[in-house]
């Protein structure tokens, strides 16, 4: 190896359990920054983020899914969504362009995060969408993509490196 692999890349791992503790408003706001300023098609930035701290919409998640049960346990969590309108606006016949901005935006979050010491984990929210949408007051062509978990956690971060040099095809399959 003959590359650092001791970064936030390979140490980023998905935590599901929290300590109480609060994660700063400075560090939040700097987590969102880094996941709005990732590349986005054609330029059209369109997504909005929610940032979720009320215990009691913590619960309701829990109540619908369970594998984002553990947000109660964290103190933040932020719904990653897309505005379809704005890339239908643009031209598109679907809007999966909104889901491929929405996953650079998440992995710079998490990445961000890992480099502040803060756990995370991406969990899924296109199946729940409507429950997603029900709970908040999220109008319909806002589409829900996930719910990144995130709090500090006992576990450390140990670096994984999973390249697999059988995954990777020079010039042809
Ligand atoms: C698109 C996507 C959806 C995921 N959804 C969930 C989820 O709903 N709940 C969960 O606990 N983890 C979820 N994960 C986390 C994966 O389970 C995790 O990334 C995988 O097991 C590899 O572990 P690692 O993140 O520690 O490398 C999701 C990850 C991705 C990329």
């Amino acid at each position: 190896m003959t590359y650092p692999t001791n970064d936030s890349i390979y140490k980023r791992r998905s935590i599901r359990s929290f300590r109480k503790d609060e994660i700063s408003d400075n560090d939040l706001n700097f987590i969102l920054s880094s996941g709005l300023s990732a590349p986005s098609g054609e330029g059209i930035h369109p997504l909005e983020l929610i940032v979720i701290k009320d215990n009691t919409t913590k619960e309701e998640i829990k109540s619908f899914y369970e594998w984002a049960g553990f947000c109660t346990q964290s103190p933040v969590s932020v719904l990653v969504c897309y505005d379809s309108n704005k890339i239908f606006a643009a031209g598109y016949d679907n809007d999966d362009l909104g889901k491929l901005d929405a996953a650079a935006c998440i992995e710079n979050m998490l990445l961000r995060a890992t480099e502040l010491g803060i756990a995370t984990c991406w969990t899924h929210a296109i199946e729940n969408a409507d429950d997603y949408r029900n709970l908040l007051g999220i109008p319909k062509n806002i589409v829900p993509v996930a719910l990144v978990v995130m709090g500090y956690s006992d576990e450390p971060f140990v670096a994984k490196d999973q390249f697999d040099k059988n995954k990777i095809h020079n010039n042809k399959w």
